[in-house]
């Protein structure tokens, strides 16, 4: 038998990655102004998300999440989210039409602003200060004063979220999303590029089937999902005062839910079965992830799974593998291998960010892009070889013009990673970049149907 739950019970676990707040009372302040604001979402929708991801782990679909890495206070501005929906409603029309397979769409967006770090503190010219975690907790500059977590942040962010959340809403729903505007998404600099040439010819055959379904029949006013979108959202539950001040009983099923998001997830750094944060989301009822890097270990992997899944429910949990494009081959098998014959029902998505970056000659944080797409080329060719299904993927990505992944078919050299760089913590892919993954992965997709429908039909005719 599990022991209780409640929201604040993670506070007897150790915790990993908190802010020291020098003010008690006045985080206790805020958390408690922060319990009495409305929910973010809705316990419906993120039963709707899961059901929608119960789908993508039986095989019948696909998950596209992404988004920044860390959304920032000075960054907001309604062309960002804009820019960032519209890269992801491109990739999952990509994804939609390259291969026949239903996509759910997940923002890392609206709330995604704590971050881990691999210190506590940052050492510049002699000088200690406490790391940068993230909008929500400190400042990014390096000054005493920016660097103090305050608590206030936290109403901040909320804000920002509530408002982000309001904009990607009139997007999905309100016309924005509408198919037959697909061509109108593509951005300026993606249209010069390979990859915007071939988008195009994608609308085009898009704009076809409308006109065929159309004369059918079918129409936007017929079939709302022509004309709107179902969107969600997505952050890492780190910041737990934050999460737990979120967390309400959902008066139509009596259950808890974090409304912060619609799916949270635990970071690969704070993922110890035993400790606070797992020990905080296995009592919400929202769809969880659970990054998955090159330290897990299969038997732990299925404590952790016992403990976030105990009903085995389909949608609940999702496997996000983040091992390194040289290790996905070799660890992802004894990882699959496990939960297929422990009888685990997750969706399997791959993370090809966290595992590979790197230092460039210049001195910024980057992510070659060929290693990207190594380490999803690499998640296909594993579950390909395992039976089972390549479930999703988790990008860090922007719709800004940026250059911070290396390479591409803008071939992004390290020399120019200087000239627009501008991520608060990751190197994210540009519209551009996350495009022609899109491409790829659409193939990987069709192909991995095509083996399926073989195999189908070759044990049908036995
Ligand atoms: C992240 O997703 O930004 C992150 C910190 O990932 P991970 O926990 O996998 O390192
Ligand atoms: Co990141």
């Amino acid at each position: 038998m599990a022991e209780r739950w409640s929201p604040d019970s993670w506070r007897s676990k150790p915790v990993k990655q908190m802010p020291a707040y020098a003010d008690a009372d006045k985080l206790a302040a805020v958390t408690q102004r922060l319990s009495s604001y409305p929910p973010l979402v809705f316990a419906g929708e993120a039963r709707r998300l899961k059901s929608a991801l119960a789908d993508v782990a039986t095989g019948n679909g696909f998950l596209l999440q992404g988004g920044d890495c860390a959304e920032s206070f000075a960054e907001f501005h309604p062309n960002n989210i804009r820019d960032t929906f519209r890269v992801l409603l491109q990739m999952a029309v990509v994804l939609t039409f390259g291969s026949a397979t239903p996509v759910v769409k997940l923002g890392r967006m609206a709330g995604q602003f704590a971050k881990p770090r691999s210190s506590d503190t940052e050492v510049l010219d002699g000088v200690e200060l406490p790391s940068y975690r993230g909008d929500i907790v400190n400042g990014y500059d390096f000054e005493p004063e920016a660097r103090r977590p305050d608590p206030e942040r936290m109403m901040q962010a909320y804000n920002q979220s509530a408002a982000t959340l309001n904009l990607l809403r009139a997007f999905a729903q309100g016309g924005y999303s509408d198919l037959h505007k697909v061509h109108q998404w593509t951005l300026g600099f993606v249209d010069r590029s390979p990859a915007g040439e071939r988008y195009r010819g994608l609308a085009d055959r898009i704009d076809e089937t409308l006109a065929f379904m159309a004369a059918c029949g079918i129409t936007a006013q017929t079939t709302p999902q022509i004309r709107e979108t179902d969107f969600f959202t997505s952050h890492e539950a780190l910041l737990l005062p934050y999460e737990q001040a979120l967390t309400r009983i959902d008066s139509t099923t009596g259950d808890w839910y974090d409304v912060s998001a619609h799916m949270l997830w635990i970071g690969d750094r704070t993922r110890q079965p035993d400790h606070a944060h797992v020990e905080f989301l296995r009592g919400v009822k929202n769809p969880l992830g659970l990054k998955v890097g090159p330290t897990t270990d299969p038997d732990e992997l299925i404590r952790l799974i016992d403990v976030l899944n105990p009903a085995n429910e389909a949608g609940r949990l999702t496997l996000i593998a983040r091992m390194g494009h040289e290790k996905v081959e070799s660890l992802l098998p004894p990882l699959i291998r496990k939960v297929k014959a422990e009888g685990r029902v997750v969706v399997w998505s791959c993370d090809p960010m966290h595992g590979n970056t790197v230092k460039s000659a210049s001195g910024y944080k980057t992510r070659p892009f060929e290693r990207i797409l190594a380490e999803v080329r690499g998640f296909f060719a594993v579950h390909r070889g395992e039976g089972t299904h390549a479930g999703g993927v988790h990008f860090e990505l922007t719709g800004q013009d940026v250059t911070e992944c290396t390479g591409g078919a803008q071939a992004i050299t390290d020399q120019a990673l200087c000239s627009r760089y501008h991520t608060h913590c990751d190197p994210r892919l540009n519209a551009s970049q996350a495009l022609e993954l899109a491409f790829l992965i659409a193939e990987r997709l069709k192909e991995e149907r095509t083996a399926l429908d073989r195999a189908r039909r070759s044990a049908a005719a036995e």
